[in-house]
């Protein structure tokens, strides 16, 4: 199976959404017992059991350590390209790496988690963060930029538009984008491909990330995942131009990857029937050049 099946609204592999893939883990708490039994972690609280079977338990180690364990399907897991951004302490590192291609277990991180209306200074640890991905090095089979622009592009105006005429989507807009995406240099680092607000951890010192979907791309594509999840829409120039500085980032690219992705997330929304934020709204049409004054770099 491809193991870069991707999942939730990025539902872009060739084959369709991971939904019609996948079936949902039922032994996914047997896969952590036998791990834990290996390992000698003594199993605690349960953080999450995904839809899908996914199950993230907290764990304690013989030192008194705490660790997240989390089972998925290994096809979601991709723990190679997890290696190489924990090589940059982009996420955490993977303790006992390889023991299955089904479970990853890392050291738990102590700290915040953010929401929609993330401040200025939230934003700059995410910047600084972005800053590790140009060290980390892609396996040479991680998934290429294209096939994840192309995927979101083909679930969102592909032959049926599901949006109908009151659609909110621009599609020549996000053709427009998608080009100028796929003409971006710097397509081949690898990026962590989810960085949602529930993928990060603030702890005293630093941001991490967890859970990574990792793909090729250019690092606009991350920055933008940010800007949607966490920045209040009348606040998108100032973080926007706050992640350029300080992650060296093409701002106009930032922009076509926000509307673009703004748009399949909706288009997405709108097809499991649920609400349309307006933040997101305005963020499928967000216009850099409407940025007030000064904000340019
Ligand atoms: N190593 C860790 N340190 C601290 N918190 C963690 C860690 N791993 C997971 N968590 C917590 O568990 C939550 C779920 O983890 P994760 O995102 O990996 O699971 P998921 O099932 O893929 O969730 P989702 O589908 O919402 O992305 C995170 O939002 C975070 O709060
Ligand atoms: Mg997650």
């Amino acid at each position: 199976m491809n193991r870069h099946i991707r999942r939730g609204w990025a539902v872009s592999d060739r084959a369709g959404p991971i939904s019609t893939m996948l079936r949902p883990r039922e032994d996914a708490m047997a896969a952590a017992e036998r791990v834990a039994a290996l390992l000698g972690l003594r199993l605690g609280e349960r953080i999450r059991s995904g839809a899908s079977g996914s199950l993230i338990l907290k764990a304690t180690r013989s030192d008194g350590t705490t660790v997240a364990v989390k089972v998925d399907h290994p096809a979601r897991m991709c723990l190679a390209e997890h290696a190489a951004l924990a090589a940059v302490g982009f996420t955490p590192p993977l303790l006992k790496q390889g023991v299955r291609a089904d479970v990853a277990v890392t050291p738990w991180i102590e700290g915040a988690r953010s929401e929609r209306g993330a401040g200025l200074g939230t934003t700059e640890q995410v910047a600084a963060l972005l800053g590790r991905l140009r060290l980390a090095i892609p396996p040479s089979d991680a998934l290429g930029f294209d096939e994840v622009v192309w995927g979101l592009l083909r679930s969102t105006v592909g032959g049926d538009h599901r949006l109908g005429k009151t659609s909110p989507i621009d599609v020549e807009v996000m053709r427009s984008d998608s080009e100028q995406l796929l003409r971006a240099p710097h397509q081949s680092i690898l990026l962590h491909g989810d960085l949602t607000t529930g993928n990060l951890v603030f702890s005293v010192d630093r941001a991490w990330a967890i859970d990574p979907r990792p793909h090729r791309g250019p690092l606009e594509w991350d920055a933008a995942t940010w800007c949607l999840w966490a920045v209040p829409a009348d606040a998108l120039p100032q973080h926007v131009d706050l992640l350029s500085r300080i992650a060296a980032l093409d701002r106009r690219l930032v922009a076509s990857a926000l509307r673009f992705q703004a748009a399949a997330f909706l288009t997405y929304r709108a097809e499991v029937g649920l609400d349309l934020p307006p933040d997101v709204l305005a963020m499928a049409s967000y216009d850099l050049s409407a940025d007030h004054e000064g904000l340019s770099r």
